[in-house]
């Protein structure tokens, strides 16, 4: 098989940053995708209808008029958010969930929620709406091993937030365990996971090959083979409930590179091309188009994009280093030949 035609595909979990960084990065993803559920980890957050909606109009501003990319909006969940927050944010078209951060579970999660027990109010009425809750389900406590962190979180967090809401609509976000994987396999309502395209191609050796990576570095950070496996398993075994979410995280060169690089991975450059990549090494592209254009927009009840998208194998080699201020931006698989291609029409 050499060429791939799909709906125009969607990107479930992308981080675009602000001004100036915006610029620099949101015409890759508008590129490749029609609409991306957009993270409020700003500093500061967007933690209100008038955030989200004043964010939304600075995407806008840096595109082409006729770009058609479309910036769902998420608002940033804090001890301090109140109902009134939620229900503003239910009503408004523009908005399309709350993500919960667990306070220092990741980059800018400072203002994140440090007692689950506090949003009991505000679960309720996200469930009462049919609002989204995008999960980072990660576990922070000092004492938690960072590769067990995703699993803590299913015992201990997300276990008790679906039985006592069952009918709150969650995206358990960039799944990277086959304990992630079952959980939402075996769950019988509500919860769906997006899956990154890093988290398809890498294991955690690809963190420590030859030296310390840091351009492999993110949160949660890669696993052991075995749960890369099952994330390949299930992405291209058409179960409805996984989606690709790219977790496009830009940082500059020097963030990345430095005695504490900041955790994240771009990949919005490549997105199409590197999912393209996960599938074709899993051997099965039955399921290429649900999972990219058709099962995140079910999830969340959005009409499918109109539009079509174009791959052809056609190897190719990804640019050493993007234009992003301060010092570049290094893509993931930087300077390295992938399989395919996205065709632009003229
Ligand atoms: O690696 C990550 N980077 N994981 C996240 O959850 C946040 C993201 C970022 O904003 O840089
Ligand atoms: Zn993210």
């Amino acid at each position: 098989m050499d060429r791939l035609t799909i709906i125009t595909p969607d990107d479930w979990h992308l981080h675009l940053r602000d001004t100036p960084y915006l610029e620099a990065v949101v015409h890759d993803s508008a590129r490749q995708f029609g609409r991306a559920i957009i993270m409020p980890n700003l500093n500061p957050p967007v933690r209100s209808v008038e955030d989200a909606l004043a964010y939304r109009q600075r995407i806008l501003a840096a595109l082409p008029e006729d770009s058609g990319f479309q910036p769902l909006m998420t608002l940033y969940l804090t001890d301090n958010t109140r109902v009134a927050d939620i229900e503003a944010a239910s009503e408004s078209p523009y908005i399309f969930g709350a993500k919960l951060y667990p306070a220092g579970a990741t980059t800018n999660s400072e203002s994140g929620v440090t007692d689950l027990a506090r949003l009991d109010q505000v679960f309720e009425a996200m469930q009462k709406h049919r609002f989204m809750l995008q999960v980072h389900g990660e576990a922070t406590g000092p004492e938690v091993d960072v590769f067990d962190r995703e699993k803590v979180f299913i015992e201990k967090s997300l276990e008790r937030i679906r039985r006592d809401f069952p009918e709150l609509p969650i995206v358990f976000e960039h799944i990277t365990t086959l304990d992630a994987v079952d959980y939402v396999r075996t769950a019988d309502a509500n919860l769906a996971a997006t899956i990154t395209p890093h988290h398809l191609l890498i294991n955690r050796n690809a963190i420590f090959l030859g030296g310390i990576r840091p351009h492999h570095y993110c949160l949660p950070v890669a696993k052991r083979e075995i749960h890369r496996q099952a994330l390949i398993a299930a992405a291209l075994s058409g179960d409805a409930r996984f989606f690709a979410g790219t977790d496009s995280a830009p940082h500059s060169k020097q963030a990345k590179e430095s005695a504490c690089g900041c955790a994240g991975i771009y990949s919005a450059h490549s997105a199409l091309e590197l999912y393209a990549e996960a599938f074709e090494r899993g051997g099965d592209f039955t399921h290429f188009e649900a999972f990219m254009s058709r099962h995140g927009a079910d999830y969340y009840g959005l009409p499918y994009n109109q539009g079509q998208t174009r791959l052809e194998r056609q190897p190719w080699t990804l640019p050493e280093s993007l234009p992003y201020p301060d010092s570049g931006l290094i893509p993931f698989r930087a300077a390295e030949t992938l399989n395919w291609k996205q065709i632009l029409d003229d």
